[in-house]
């Protein structure tokens, strides 16, 4: 299967692996229900609609994991620092969103190389964008 002598393999992106758009829509879908009954985040999305910050965050990471790249041709440069700045994420923000996460990763049911991959960097990505203490 695909391997043509003197040829290239075409290798498939983390995205494509794990389902491609649908395998992230599920995963932001489930993680947004999180966060609407969420009494310390909820507060924190200046929309009233969560729908366009799940669109956001969907786009990102199937950008992120080599799918299309919607969310630059909308949004241009990620800079998600810079964007999160506005917002107080100290250590219990931090942890709300990644107790959120966990239980949209476990319902996703990916193969276990996956999850952790997909843990590995939702962790390390959580933990940067910490900007407050306490
Ligand atoms: C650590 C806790 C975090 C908190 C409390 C938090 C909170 C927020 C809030 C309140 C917004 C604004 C909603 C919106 O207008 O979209 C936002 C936007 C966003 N967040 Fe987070 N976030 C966290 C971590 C992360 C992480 C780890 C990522 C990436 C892996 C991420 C990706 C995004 C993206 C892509 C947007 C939309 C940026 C834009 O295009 O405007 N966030 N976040």
């Amino acid at each position: 299967m695909n391997e043509i002598p003197g040829e290239t393999v075409q290798e498939q992106t983390f995205y494509e692996q794990v389902g491609g758009e649908e395998t992230f829509r599920r995963l932001v879908r489930r993680f947004y229900e999180g966060v609407a009954a969420d009494p310390l985040l909820r507060p924190m999305y200046p929309e009233e609609d969560l729908g366009p910050a799940e669109e956001r965050l969907a786009l990102f990471l199937m950008q992120y994991w080599g799918g299309p790249r919607t969310y630059s041709d909308h949004r241009g440069h990620p800079r998600l620092r810079m964007r999160h700045a506005p917002f107080t994420v100290d250590q219990a923000a931090h942890d709300a969103w990644l107790r959120h996460m966990r239980a949209a990763l476990d319902d996703l049911g990916l193969a276990p190389e996956h999850e952790r991959e997909l843990w590995r960097y939702l962790t390390y990505a959580a933990a940067s964008m910490v900007n407050s203490a306490g």
